[in-house]
C-alpha cells in the first residue's frame, strides 16, 4: 500500500498517501505493523490535508516568479530561484517523493490519524473474554503504551474482521445496524445496548431513522419496546399481528396507542389510550394540578384526600371485592361535595373550588377514562409485546401540559412493570424510546430513570437534536452514544462531556459524517469510536406524517 509515515508527534501520526491509489476516509482504521516483530499500532484517520514538501514549494515559487527568476528585494545577488533551490534538498531514497513523478507528487495528501491501540501479534496475549480475537486468530489490541514503530512499517487498512474481533463483544444477540465504511455488515451485541443510550445529531440527520433501525432489530430479537412518539413517525412501521383468538404474535411489530384518542376508535388508526385515576397515579396527577396553578395549600388537601381514597380502593381490591372505578368525574363530584377540605369555614369553599376548576381543566385533556370500559391497561398491552414487539404511544394529540403529566404517569407504570418483572424473576424489561425527550419529560424524571436504570432493568434511548438540553449527569451515565452529523461546536463540546472519547476525535468525526452515517461509541464498541452507515430499511414504511401546505407535483399539485 502506498502510504508512508510522514511524522509522529504525540498521539498523532501524519501519513502521506496518493488518493488516486488509496481512497482513505475519515474514521478509517489503519495498522502500522513492524514487519519483524508483528507489533504495531492501530490508528484512525481524523482529517486530511494537502501535502507540502520541498519540491512543491520550489515549483510554486517558480510559478510565482515566472521563467526568469527575479532578484529578491534589494537585488543583492540572491534570487527566489536560489531560495527555492536551497529549500528543496534531494528527497530521501525510497520515499514517495523520490519515487513518484512530479505530476503525481502534486496530488499527494496527508492523512492525520490518531493512535488508538497497540497491536500484539496473533496469540501474543490472552484476549478479554467474549472477544472474538482468539477464535479468528486475529491480532489482539490493547491500550497504547507510547510505543512507536520505526519508519519502515507496513501500513495496511485494518480488516473489518479485526476491528469487530477487538471492539464488538458477542454474547449471541446481534443487532444489525448497517454497514461499515467498507460495506461489511455491522452488528452490535444487544446486551451492550442495555441501560442508557443517547441518539443525537442535527435536524434531519437521521436520528429517528436510526432509532427505528434499533427498534426493529430489538423487536426481532424478542425485546419488548415502548416508544413515545411525538410526531406520529413510528405509527406506520409494520403492525404487530396476533394469531386469531390468541395473544401470541404471528408477526412481531408495533401496536399504535393514541394517548387521549377517541375510545370509539372511529377517528384514528390507533387504539385509544386513556387512564383511570388509579392507573394515572397520585404523583403525576399532583404534578398536573400544580402545572394548572393549584395553590400549595389546596394541593396538600387534594393529595391527602386522594391518597386516602386510593388506599381504600386498594384495600377493597385486596379483600377480593370489586373496587369502584375512579375517574375525573368522581373527583369533581367530591369537590362539589366539599370532600377535600371539610373544615366548614370559608376556606372550605375556596379549596374545593380551586381543586374543582383544575379537575375540569384536566377533564378536557381527554387523558382520563370516563368509565371502566374506556380505561386502558398498559400492562395488558405490554403482555402482548413481552416476547417482542413495540407499543408506540402517540402523544402528538396532547397539549404541552397534558403531555408532561401523561408521560410521567406512563413512566410510573413502566417502573411498576420492571418491579413486577424482577419479582417474578422473568426479567422481560422494556426498551423505552423517548423522541424529543426534552419537550415532555422533566429533568427530574430523566434523572430518575437514568440513575435507577441499572436497578430497574429498563433500557432507554433518548433521541434529541437539543443535546445541550440534556444534563451532564445523564451524558456521563450514558452507556452508548449514537452521533449523527453535528456541525455546531457548542453541541460537540457538550456531548464530549460524556467522556467516552476525547473532544478532538468527536469533533473531527461528527462534523464530517456523511449523510446517514453515525459515529458509535460506548459499550457496544468497547469505547472505540466506529463509524457505521445506517441501514436504509428498504421495503419498510418509515415515513412520518408531516403535513404540508404546498403540494408537490408528485401529489398532483400545480
Ligand atoms: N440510513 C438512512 N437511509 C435512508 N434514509 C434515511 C436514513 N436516515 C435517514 N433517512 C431519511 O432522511 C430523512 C430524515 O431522517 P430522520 O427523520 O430520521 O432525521 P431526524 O434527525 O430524526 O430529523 P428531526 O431532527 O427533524 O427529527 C427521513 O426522510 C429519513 O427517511
Ligand atoms: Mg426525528
Amino acid at each position: 500500500m502506498s502510504i508512508q509515515v510522514n511524522q509522529i508527534k504525540g498521539d498523532i501520526v501524519e501519513l502521506l498517501f496518493n488518493p488516486r491509489e488509496e481512497d482513505l476516509r475519515v474514521g478509517e482504521n489503519l495498522c502500522l505493523r513492524d514487519p519483524n516483530s508483528g507489533q504495531g499500532l492501530v490508528v484512525q484517520v481524523i482529517e486530511f490535508r494537502t501535502a507540502s514538501y520541498p519540491s512543491l514549494l520550489r515549483e510554486q515559487l517558480q510559478l510565482v516568479l515566472g521563467a526568469g527568476g527575479a532578484p529578491l528585494l534589494g537585488g543583492e545577488g540572491v534570487s527566489l530561484a536560489d531560495v527555492a533551490d536551497s529549500l528543496s534538498p534531494r528527497p530521501p531514497a525510497g520515499t514517495l517523493e523520490e519515487t513518484l513523478p512530479e505530476a503525481e507528487l502534486r496530488n499527494l495528501k496527508v492523512a492525520v490519524a490518531k493512535i488508538r491501540q497497540l497491536i500484539q501479534g496473533p496469540g501474543a496475549a490472552k484476549p478479554t473474554p467474549g472477544l472474538r480475537t482468539g477464535d479468528l486468530g486475529q491480532a489482539y489490541w490493547e491500550q497504547w503504551d507510547g510505543w512507536i514503530p520505526a519508519r519502515d512499517v507496513v501500513i495496511e487498512r485494518t480488516a473489518d474482521a479485526e476491528v469487530f474481533a477487538n471492539c464488538v463483544v458477542s454474547a449471541g444477540n446481534p443487532l444489525l445496524l448497517g454497514r461499515t465504511l467498507h460495506g461489511a455488515r455491522f452488528e452490535v451485541e444487544g446486551r451492550d445496548l442495555e441501560k442508557v443510550n443517547i441518539i443525537t445529531g442535527v435536524k434531519g440527520a437521521g436520528k429517528s431513522h436510526l432509532a427505528k433501525v434499533l427498534l426493529l432489530q430489538l423487536i426481532e430479537r424478542g425485546a419488548p419496546c415502548i416508544v413515545f412518539d411525538i410526531n406520529r413517525e413510528y405509527i406506520h412501521l409494520p403492525p404487530h399481528r396476533l394469531y386469531p383468538g390468541t395473544r401470541k404474535a404471528d408477526r412481531r411489530g408495533i401496536i399504535h396507542l393514541e394517548a387521549g384518542g377517541d375510545p370509539s376508535g372511529s377517528s384514528s388508526s390507533g387504539r385509544s389510550l386513556r387512564l383511570g385515576i388509579q392507573q394515572f397515579g397520585l404523583g403525576p396527577l399532583s404534578t398536573m394540578m400544580a402545572k394548572y396553578g393549584l395553590p400549595e395549600v389546596s394541593a396538600m388537601y387534594f393529595e391527602n384526600r386522594v391518597a386516602r381514597l386510593l388506599e381504600e380502593v386498594e384495600e377493597t381490591r385486596q379483600r377480593g371485592q370489586r373496587a369502584p372505578f375512579i375517574g375525573i368525574d368522581q373527583l369533581i363530584q367530591m369537590a362539589e361535595q366539599n370532600e377535600f377540605s371539610a373544615a366548614g369555614d370559608r376556606s372550605t369553599l375556596i379549596v374545593n373550588g380551586a381543586i374543582r376548576s383544575r379537575l375540569e381543566a384536566l377533564r378536557n385533556t381527554r387523558l382520563f377514562a370516563r368509565n371502566p370500559a374506556e380505561a386502558t391497561s398498559l400492562r395488558d398491552y405490554y403482555d402482548l409485546v413481552r416476547e417482542g414487539g413495540a407499543l408506540v404511544i402517540d402523544i402528538s394529540g396532547l397539549g404541552n401540559l397534558a403531555r408532561v403529566g401523561f408521560v410521567q404517569a406512563i413512566i410510573e407504570t413502566i417502573k411498576e412493570i420492571c418491579e413486577e418483572e424482577i419479582a417474578s424473576g422473568s426479567y422481560r424489561f422494556p426498551f423505552v424510546f423517548f423522541e424529543e425527550a426534552h419537550m415532555y419529560v422533566n429533568k427530574s424524571s430523566i434523572d430518575y430513570i437514568v440513575t435507577r436504570a441499572r436497578h430497574l432493568g429498563v433500557t432507554t434511548f433518548f433521541v434529541t437534536n437539543m443535546i445541550v438540553a440534556m444534563d451532564e449527569v445523564v451524558l456521563r451515565q450514558a452507556d452508548n452514544l449514537f452521533l449523527l452529523r453535528l456541525p455546531f461546536d457548542d453541541d460537540v463540546r457538550h456531548v464530549a462531556k460524556s467522556a467516552t472519547t476525547d473532544y478532538e476525535t468527536m469533533s473531527a468525526f461528527v462534523r464530517r459524517l456523511r449523510g446517514f452515517h453515525a459515529l458509535l461509541i460506548g459499550r457496544v464498541t468497547r469505547g472505540y469510536p466506529l463509524i457505521v452507515e445506517i441501514d436504509r430499511l428498504a421495503g419498510i414504511n418509515t415515513a412520518g406524517e408531516t403535513k404540508y401546505f404546498f403540494r408537490g407535483q408528485e401529489a398532483g399539485g400545480k
